[in-house]
């Protein structure tokens, strides 16, 4: 029988008549029932997060919980793969890294609330202060609301649920309603660690109407956001001067210079450009490539994209699996198709077998056309070719967003004039625009969104600074 899961609220799993059908997004079977959130849930998930932040958890005690989930998390790690495989159709070596990384961000976040501290404030130094002892404390927000996308639906849910706990938060997460199942298992898992009830809520629905109820609720101090940026921008309205975080997407560029070990870059950027079939935040969507190296580079992404396998996400060989909705392969192909239209060619891919669309490589792009300029967020590379790093520099700043941009070159002076006039959040040298590790900084500029990621950066992010003075005079 198909499994149904509930809502957590406080220390209860809440069954409601509104079930979600949870699909694998390969087979198109249902998998599991999840139910969906009335307004009354979240009015008691945010009651249920007040109430346990009455009694504060100490750092030590997160930090203990944190190590311990990510030690489950480790035990159940190929039952997390399968459900990420499923609900995703995230093909299952990448699903397998995925789980890797949760494990690691929760294991960051768990030394991070060891890491909690303020500064002393010399207020001695100036006058009319004598006798004053001043320092900063960290404190928490206090109900941190997670709104997790569907592309890493464990580590970026991970990315905002252990960060906020580490930091002494409660946390009210709605995953995307595509899959929801992570979540669940991240909320089993958390109270299996010995988290209290009440830290850890999950509700499941539609943003219309749950992310809406969420949004408008005023004893929420914190939202952290990870999706379009339509959407962050209408968090960020209502949120009004409560604290954000909003991760949100790209079109992101990697540079290929003169210089550069194209036997490294033209597998990597095969690779980066079609994991997860392009949905990803920083996947390698316009490569700009010296017209010095073009044809060579161009030749090897062609043979490296066509050595990829596509199809079912469970096989261990698969390496591209489905978009996530029908919904999503219908916009892609048309986007390439009006690319197609405009003169752009077509090097590889470009067809298209149910949700999944083939590697598709466009050459011959122009910089109005969707492909190029606004995030395509599935399996399509860009190329054009430059004369000077000037003129690549310029192009990759010309856009909308700026999350992350990879640079290959052997050449130190390259790499840093790169790294000093790319307008991005993140600068990668002789990797692509997709590497990311679980402890860096994560986070864009422009129209990718405010603040950073990563368990150090988050805690700094969920935590708020409060001086205490102490007249000591007497
Ligand atoms: C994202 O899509 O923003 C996340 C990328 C990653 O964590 O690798």
């Amino acid at each position: 029988m198909t499994a149904t899961y509930g809502l957590l609220i406080g220390s209860k799993e809440i069954f409601t008549d509104d079930l979600l059908p949870v699909q694998d997004k390969y087979s198109g079977d249902t998998i599991a029932y999840i139910c969906q959130a009335r307004q009354a849930d979240v009015n008691d998930a945010v009651r249920a997060a007040s109430q346990a932040r009455k009694e504060p958890l100490s750092p030590y005690r997160r930090s203990q919980i944190l190590y311990a989930a990510s030690t489950i998390m480790k035990g159940r790690r190929d039952e997390l793969a399968a459900i990420i495989a499923a609900e995703a159709g995230k093909p299952l070596k990448d699903a397998l890294v995925e789980v890797g990384r949760a494990i690691e961000t929760f294991r960051l976040s768990a030394e991070e609330a060891t890491r909690i501290t303020g500064e002393m404030v010399p207020v001695e130094a100036y006058p009319g202060s004598e006798n004053r002892l001043a320092f900063t404390i960290r404190a928490p927000r206090g109900t941190v609301c997670a709104i997790s996308p569907f592309n890493f639906p464990l580590n970026l849910l991970c990315h905002k649920v252990a960060p906020a706990l580490a930091a002494g938060n409660a946390v009210i997460t709605k995953p995307a309603s595509t899959t929801p199942l992570s979540a669940y298992k991240v909320g089993e898992i958390l109270q299996e660690a010995g988290l209290p009830a009440g830290w850890y809520n999950l509700l499941v629905g539609p943003g219309s109407t749950v992310g809406e109820w969420l949004l408008d609720h005023q004893e929420i101090n914190y939202y952290t956001f990870t999706g379009s940026y339509e959407i962050g921008k209408r968090v960020q309205e209502r949120a009004g001067f409560r604290k954000t975080t909003l991760e949100l997407g790209s079109n992101a560029a990697t540079i290929i210079h003169k210089d550069a070990d194209l036997e490294l870059a033209a597998p990597l950027c095969a690779r980066m450009a079609f994991a997860n079939a392009g949905q990803v935040c920083i996947s390698v969507q316009r490569l700009l490539v010296h017209r010095d190296v073009y044809q060579s580079f161009r030749d090897a992404l062609i043979k490296h994209t066509k050595a990829l396998v596509l199809g079912d996400p469970k096989d261990p060989t698969t390496d591209v699996g489905p978009l996530i909705s029908a919904k999503e392969a219908d916009r892609i192909m048309a986007w390439i198709e009006e690319a197609c239209n405009d003169g752009a060619q077509l090097l590889s891919g470009g067809t298209r077998r149910g949700n999944m669309i083939e590697p598709t490589i466009l050459a011959d792009v122009k910089g109005e056309m969707k492909v190029w300029c606004q995030e395509i967020f599935g399996p399509v590379v860009t190329l054009v070719p430059y004369d000077s790093l000037e003129e690549a520099i310029e192009q990759t700043n010309q856009s909308e967003y700026g999350l992350q941009a990879g640079v290959f070159t052997r050449s130190i002076d390259v790499a840093f004039e790169c790294a000093k006039k790319l307008h991005v959040g993140g600068v990668i040298i002789n990797d692509t625009s997709a590497h990311r590790t679980d402890s860096m900084p994560y986070g864009g500029v422009k129209n990718s969104g405010t603040g950073r990621e990563g368990p150090k950066y988050a805690v700094q992010e969920m935590t708020e600074s409060k001086v205490i003075v102490i007249n000591h005079r007497m």
